[in-house]
Order: C-alpha cells, then structure tokens, then sequence
C-alpha cells in the first residue's frame, strides 16, 4: 500500500513539473540562449569587406545593463540580431537623393555606423576617463580599468588568433 502511494505521489509529481517540457520537441519560445564567448560580427552578405570581421567577447561586456547594447529589447522576447530588417539594416550610407525630397533614411540605420558608434564611443570615453584619471595626479592605488580597443586593427585583426 505505502509503495503505491509513493508511486502515485511520483506519477503526480511528474505530471506537474514535466508538463511544460512535453509541449512539443521544438526549442520553445521562452527559452534564449547566451553566446558567452567570441561573437564575430561580419558584413551582411552583399557587402564587399574591407576590413576582416570584427569581434567581441560577449561575456567581457556583462558588466554592462544587456539594453546598452540590445537597446529595443524588453526582456521577455528574443534578442533581435542588430541587423535585422527594420533596425541597422542599410548596407551602403544613406545620401540625398537629387530627384526627391523626402529625406533619407537616418544615418544610424547604416550598420557600420551603429556599430561604430556605439562599439567605438564607448571605448573612448573608457579612455578619456583613463587619461582623466591619470591627468589628476592623484596617487592610484589600483590599476586603471581596462577600456576596449579603438584602432581600426584592433577591431578588425588581420589573422585569426
Ligand atoms: C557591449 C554590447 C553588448 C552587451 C552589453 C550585451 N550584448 Fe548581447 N550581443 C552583442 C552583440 C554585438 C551581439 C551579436 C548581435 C548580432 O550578431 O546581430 C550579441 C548577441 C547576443 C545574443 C544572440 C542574438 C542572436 O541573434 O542570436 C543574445 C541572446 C544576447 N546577445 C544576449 C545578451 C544578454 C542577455 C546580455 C546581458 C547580460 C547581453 N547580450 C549584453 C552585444 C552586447
Ligand atoms: C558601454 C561600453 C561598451 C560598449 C558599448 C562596447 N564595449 Fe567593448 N569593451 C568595453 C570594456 C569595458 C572592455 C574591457 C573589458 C575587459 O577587458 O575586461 C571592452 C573590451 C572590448 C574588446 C577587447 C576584449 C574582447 O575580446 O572583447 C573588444 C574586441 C571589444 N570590446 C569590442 C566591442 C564591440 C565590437 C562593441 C560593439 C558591438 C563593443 N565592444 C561595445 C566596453 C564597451
Ligand atoms: C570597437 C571596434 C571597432 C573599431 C575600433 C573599428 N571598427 Fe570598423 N567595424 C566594427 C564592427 C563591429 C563593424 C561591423 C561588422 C564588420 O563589418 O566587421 C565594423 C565595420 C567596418 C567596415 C564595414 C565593413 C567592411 O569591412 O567593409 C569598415 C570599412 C570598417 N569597419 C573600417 C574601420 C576603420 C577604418 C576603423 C579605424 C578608423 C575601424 N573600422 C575601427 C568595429 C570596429
């Protein structure tokens, strides 16, 4: 009698905690998973690159609010890639067309220039404040902070490491 209880306190159990996961074999929708190391961040496809890709590694930048960067997302969706259709999507900058008038579209929706702008201005003022730092001639007990690089080579590396 007592095993039978068991069984039927485990088969309940089972039901209860294993429902979510049956729903079907697909990964589900409320599940995202984070890269933790070295994301390459390419050209889109019809771009002739003149630069080796560029990189990050993803898990050095945590220290950071996920929205600095993934600055559309409201954490109960998955994160949309940067270029996706709709956000920094242009592949050329945008310029004044002479036969209209309607305005271009906006600069930040050229991908090289989102990613610069927001990669490389952080990393400067990582820098300045640095310099800041150093120009004060306060005795530093710690080591600066690290910053991020801002040369082009830096970004774009010739050889894979
Ligand atoms: C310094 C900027 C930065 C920060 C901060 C950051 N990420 Fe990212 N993350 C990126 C970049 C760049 C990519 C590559 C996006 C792409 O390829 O379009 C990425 C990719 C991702 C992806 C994969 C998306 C895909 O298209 O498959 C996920 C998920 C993600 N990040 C989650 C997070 C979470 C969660 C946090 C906070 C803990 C975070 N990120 C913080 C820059 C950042
Ligand atoms: C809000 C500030 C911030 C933004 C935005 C940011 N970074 Fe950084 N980045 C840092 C800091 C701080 C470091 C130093 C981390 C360390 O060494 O611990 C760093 C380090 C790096 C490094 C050297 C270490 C490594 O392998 O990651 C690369 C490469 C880099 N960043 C690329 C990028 C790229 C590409 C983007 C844009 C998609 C970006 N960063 C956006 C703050 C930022
Ligand atoms: C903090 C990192 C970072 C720095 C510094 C940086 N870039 Fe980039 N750059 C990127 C990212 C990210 C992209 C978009 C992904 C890609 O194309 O590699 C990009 C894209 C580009 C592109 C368009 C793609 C291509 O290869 O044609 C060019 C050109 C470029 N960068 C040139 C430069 C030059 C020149 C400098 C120095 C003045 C520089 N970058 C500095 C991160 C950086």
């Amino acid at each position: 009698m007592f095993k039978i209880i068991i069984g039927m306190m485990c088969l309940v159990l089972a039901i209860f905690f294993g429902t979510p996961m049956m729903v079907s074999g697909e990964e589900p929708e409320d599940i995202m998973s984070l890269p933790l190391g070295k994301i390459i961040i390419e050209p889109p496809k019809s771009v002739t690159p003149k630069r080796p890709p560029s990189f990050l590694t993803h898990s050095l930048h945590f220290g950071y609010k996920c929205t600095v960067c993934h600055h559309t997302w409201e954490y109960n969706t998955q994160i949309k890639a940067c270029m996706a259709p709709e956000c920094h999507e242009l592949t050329v900058a945008p310029k004044k067309s002479k036969k209209s008038d309607a305005d271009p579209p906006p600069m930040i929706m050229y991908y090289m220039r989102a990613y610069h702008k927001q990669c490389i201005i952080c990393h400067l003022e990582l820098k300045r404040d640095n310099l800041a730092l150093e120009m004060s001639f306060k005795v530093l007990k710690e080591k600066l902070p690290p910053t991020g690089p801002t040369g082009c080579i830096e970004c774009h590396p010739k050889e894979e490491e």
